[in-house]
């Protein structure tokens, strides 16, 4: 398609949502062998949100998406696409049409798109094709992840690092085009760095022609922390140079830097390594962790909250993990 032709795709609101329930690092202190010092000194993260056992993912998701529309009165039956980023669907079959349901949007396609900690960045800019090329013209793109169900709470290398939640952004046809540039790559060589693995049952005791099959399940979250960090720090700051490069921008121009919420200590080394002051990252890490595919749209749901983002700024999104993958999308907020 002609660049003349195509549509410009602007982000008309945000929204998150998190768990009531608030877990300290002095409170994890008592159920593992661990300590605030150890994980505030090592990650920044002081406190994390986590759903109970009654609350879902759509209902987060739901929360998210209706605090956006409501931000600028958006009907929900004017959505023609709902995209939901999620590793921790209620449904292994997809949590995007109970979300469509939940929110009463019933003009829209739904899907889900699971792509890890990387997963709204992929979504974002899945609905920025869809707009740029004139298919659908207003899209909802939520990040929402619960992997308090699925991390091991004996294991003190994981489970201190994650927390729940959601966030969502509206996107709309317009002659604003905020996505200026962007890449995406995955590494499934590594794909065992992090994961959370299905358990064959079945071939527990190496029957391999047992049938029927039993009841399946997943493992905990496995990570190498070390490898998944040394990753971070060395591909994330490469997809950002390239991601400016390409359209003729340098780190100086940057007015927020928006990384995935891993770890504080990794914003703050891709920060250093791309020469960006640390008063341009965007943080929140101290308060809800790594919330996985939520963790971007939650930051910049607060960033706008807090009028940090104002008109003509540009806004390096990043996100990395599981897959491996990782990406970045050039923002210039037009407002
Ligand atoms: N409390 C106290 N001590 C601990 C804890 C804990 N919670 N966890 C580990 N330790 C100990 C270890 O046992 C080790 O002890 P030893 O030296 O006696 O053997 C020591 O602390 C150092 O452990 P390391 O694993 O080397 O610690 P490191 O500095 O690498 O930090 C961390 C670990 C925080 C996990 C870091 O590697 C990291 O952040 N990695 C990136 C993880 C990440 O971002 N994952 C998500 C990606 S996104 C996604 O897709 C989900």
């Amino acid at each position: 398609m002609e660049l003349s032709n195509m549509v410009g795709a602007h982000i008309l609101a945000t929204g998150s949502a998190l768990p009531d329930m608030c877990i300290s690092n002095t409170q994890l202190s008592n159920i593992i062998e661990t300590s605030n010092e150890w994980i505030s000194n090592r990650t920044g993260i002081q406190e994390r949100r986590v759903v109970k056992a009654d609350q879902s993912l759509v209902d987060l998701a739901t929360i998210a998406s209706q605090r956006a529309m409501q931000k600028v009165s958006f009907l929900p039956e004017d959505l023609d696409l709902i995209i939901l980023a999620t590793s921790t669907q209620d449904d292994m079959f997809g949590s995007a049409s109970q979300l469509q349901a939940s929110i009463d949007a019933k003009n829209a396609v739904a899907f889900d798109v699971t792509a890890a900690c990387s997963g709204f960045v992929v979504g974002l800019i899945t609905a920025s094709q869809y707009i740029q090329t004139g298919t659908y013209q207003n899209i909802l793109v939520v990040g929402a992840d619960i992997l308090s169900r699925w991390v091991d709470w004996t294991d003190r290398s994981t489970c201190i690092l994650f927390g729940d939640g959601a966030g969502a952004a509206i996107l709309q046809a317009s002659k604003k085009n905020d996505f200026l540039n962007f890449n995406l790559h995955t590494d499934g060589k590594h794909a065992d760095k992090l994961s959370i693995a299905y358990q064959a049952k079945s071939y527990k005791d190496q029957n391999l022609d047992i049938f029927p099959p039993v009841a399946s399940q997943y493992n905990y979250l496995q990570m190498n922390g070390k490898e998944v960090y040394k990753f971070a720090v060395s591909k994330v700051p490469q997809s950002i140079t390239e991601c400016l490069e390409q359209v003729g921008l340098c780190s100086n121009d940057v007015s927020w830097l928006l990384l995935h919420q891993a770890n504080q200590r990794i914003l703050d080394t891709v920060a250093n390594k791309l020469s960006i002051p640390s008063e341009k990252i965007i943080s929140n890490i101290q308060h809800y962790g790594n919330t996985s595919a939520a963790s971007i749209p939650i930051a910049l749901d607060e960033a706008f909250q807090k009028k940090q983002i104002s008109k003509g700024d540009i806004i390096v999104v990043s996100g990395f993990g599981a897959g491996l993958t990782w990406g970045t999308i050039i923002i210039k907020w037009h407002a």
